[in-house]
Parts: C-alpha cells; sequence; structure tokens
C-alpha cells in the first residue's frame, strides 16, 4: 500500500502531529509506504511529492506548521480557471499512490470529497483553529489558539488594571464564535461578542459604564465574525481564493464606535490575528491530532475510504467527507457555555 499525506488550507497547531501519527502507523502496523504531497493539493500539479520514511516525522510531534507545506487558495478543480483534476490523478498514478490522507478544514474536505468522487480513496483529518467543522466536537488546532487567547486576555487585564481602561482582543474563528467564547471565557472577559449572537454598541457601552462606576476596567473579548451595524470587519478581498473574504479590524471599529458613546475610560483595541495560528500546539492538541492520526490509519487500513475521522463526546468516529463539505458548524445560541457566561454576568 503506498498512501499520499498532504495538509491543506490555513495552517495551525498540531499538524505536524498528525503527519508523524498517521505516518508511523502506517509504516509500523501495515507497512505502508508514505509519501508527503507539498503545498496541499498543489503539489498534485506541480509534482512536488517526497518519500516519507519514519525518521523525516521523528521529533515534530511538539513543532507549530506543517513540514509538508500548505496553501489555501482554490484547488486542483479550479486552478487558474480551469479544471485540472485530470492532472492531479495522472500524479497519482505516475507515483503509484493508492490512497490519500487529507488534512484540512471545510474547503480542503471539499475538495477531498471531489477527488473521492472521482475514485481516490481519501480519508480526511478535521484540522482548523476555528472549530468549525460540522460533525466533529472539536479540531485540533483550536485548544492551542484559545490558550492563546486567554493568555492574550491575562495579559491585556493587568495593563487595562493599571490605567483603568476598556481592552478589546479580537479574535479569529471566520464565522463562528467558537474562539472567542472559550478563549474570553478562559480570559475571563467581561464581554464576549460572538457573530451568532446580537449584542448592540449600546448594550456593551452600558456594561463598561456601569464596570466604571464600580471604579473596574473592562476586557472585551470579540469575534472578528462580529457584524457590527449589520456589516463584517472585511480585511481583504483575494479573488483566488474558495472562500475570498480574510476578516480582520472589527475590534478597532468596535473601539471608535465606543468612544462615541460618551465612556470616560480610554479604549484600546488588540488583534491577536495569526498569533493564534502560530507556535507549538498545546499537550491536548497534540494528543488530538496523534489520535486523529492513528485513526486515520486505522480507515486505510479497513479499507474505509471517502470519510473524516471526527470527535464525537470523547470518543474518535468517523463520518462520510461529503457530510463534512456541505457547511460549518457555528455556536448554537442556546450553548451552555453561553448560559454559564450570562450566569457569571458576563454580557454576551
Ligand atoms: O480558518 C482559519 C483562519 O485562521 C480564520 O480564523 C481566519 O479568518 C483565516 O483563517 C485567516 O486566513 P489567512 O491565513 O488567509 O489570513
Amino acid at each position: 500500500m503506498h498512501v499520499g499525506v498532504l495538509t491543506g488550507g490555513g495552517d495551525c497547531p498540531g499538524l505536524n502531529a498528525v503527519i508523524r501519527a498517521v505516518t508511523l502507523a502506517l509504516i509500523h502496523d501495515i507497512g505502508a509506504e508514505v509519501t508527503g504531497i507539498e503545498r496541499g493539493f498543489l503539489g498534485l500539479l506541480d509534482g512536488r511529492l517526497r518519500r516519507l520514511p519514519a525518521a523525516d516525522v521523528q521529533g515534530i510531534v511538539a513543532q507549530g506548521r506543517t513540514i509538508l507545506g500548505t496553501h489555501n487558495k482554490r484547488g486542483p478543480f479550479r486552478w487558474q480557471g480551469s479544471d485540472c483534476s485530470d492532472a492531479a490523478l495522472a500524479t497519482l498514478k505516475q507515483h503509484g499512490i493508492d490512497a490519500l490522507v487529507v488534512i484540512g478544514g471545510d474547503g480542503t474536505m471539499a475538495i477531498a470529497h471531489r477527488f473521492s468522487q472521482r475514485g481516490v480513496p481519501v480519508v480526511g483529518v478535521p484540522k482548523t483553529i476555528d472549530n468549525d467543522l460540522l460533525h466533529t466536537d472539536r479540531s485540533f488546532g483550536f485548544d492551542s489558539a484559545v490558550a492563546i487567547v486567554a493568555e492574550a486576555l491575562g495579559r491585556l487585564e493587568t495593563t487595562a488594571r493599571s490605567h483603568g481602561r476598556v481592552m478589546i482582543a479580537e479574535t479569529m474563528g471566520r464565522y463562528a464564535g467558537w474562539i472567542a467564547l472559550e478563549g474570553g471565557l478562559a480570559g475571563a472577559a467581561d464581554v464576549i461578542l460572538l457573530p451568532e449572537r446580537q449584542c448592540s454598541v449600546e448594550q456593551v457601552a452600558e456594561a463598561c459604564r456601569q464596570r466604571e462606576a464600580r471604579g473596574e476596567c473592562t476586557l472585551i473579548c470579540v469575534s472578528e465574525g462580529v457584524r457590527l451595524h449589520g456589516e463584517l470587519s472585511v480585511m481583504q478581498t483575494l479573488a483566488d481564493s474558495p472562500d475570498p473574504l480574510r476578516l480582520g479590524g472589527v475590534g478597532a471599529q468596535l473601539a471608535a464606535l465606543l468612544q462615541q458613546q460618551g465612556l470616560t475610560s480610554e479604549i484600546r483595541a488588540t488583534l491577536l490575528g495569526h498569533v493564534q495560528r502560530g507556535g507549538t500546539p498545546t499537550a491536548f492538541d497534540r494528543v488530538l491530532a496523534t489520535r486523529f492520526g492513528w485513526h486515520a490509519a486505522r480507515l486505510v487500513e479497513a479499507g474505509q475510504f471517502g470519510r473524516m475521522v471526527a470527535l464525537q463526546g470523547d470518543a474518535i468516529s468517523s463520518v462520510p467527507i461529503s457530510a463534512v463539505a456541505q457547511g460549518s458548524r457555528a455556536v448554537p445560541p442556546q450553548h451552555p457555555l453561553i448560559a454559564a457566561a450570562l450566569s457569571l454576568g458576563v454580557t454576551v
């Protein structure tokens, strides 16, 4: 058995831990040959593939980034305006690759599904700091991003207290508020703003005002996908991306709007940005990534293709990739963490 492994979409902490786990499990347990495909599906178009012997994946479990490289532009089915999937399939055939393990988010799973429809045996592994993939309770990378948000809020809190300021931290997450919700709770934010919930600038200002009256500073955690006055804050538009809008800047916008609400405190905004995607994965993410990688190898061994490994409750299972490619997972309005935050007096 010859298995190709690739990482697609934006990077996140834990990718190398999956590559290590799936590669070693495939080599040790089923005697497979493993080939790394570089820069996601692009490697199949420009022929950038390299053998992955066990020695090449040693010592990488704690490393951020991906040793295979990645990209989040359009895939082979719409590469530079045309369908180049035949060329990608020809590369697989030329290298004698029997199956693919694809590590990525919703965009990558959508491409994996199309390869699967074209007869390529594919196993998926869910990756995204946003934690917004359907049918898995957790994707690796999320815990690391939450830890970074929590640490940033802790640091912002001490300086906010010294100056009696309102401090805003803007998180990633795209259209889902998972990072802001868990990061905000872990970092003891006083206000947590999510794309899934309506909370007006006036409500936020009122929360700050009440805290000012008690002589308290305010810590706000806002998710990049929050719409202020109904508008998304778009930082960049990338024409050749399947997901062209790059969000960012809502924290600064919120600061400007709060400034007009007559607060006496000074207001500062910090955009956490790609810091949330860099650096070493948490121990939780290393373990989850290892479990996912190991289970992906089990699916290959069992010939269960067209499926993505998933964490459901405490157990690893698998779901059809077709079901994952159908959308994304938002924070439910009645989520217990929202109820808990409200009980604690957090403005959500
Ligand atoms: O999907 C992961 C993510 O980090 C989002 O949270 C963020 O909106 C986006 O990717 C940023 O993408 P890029 O790396 O292209 O700026």
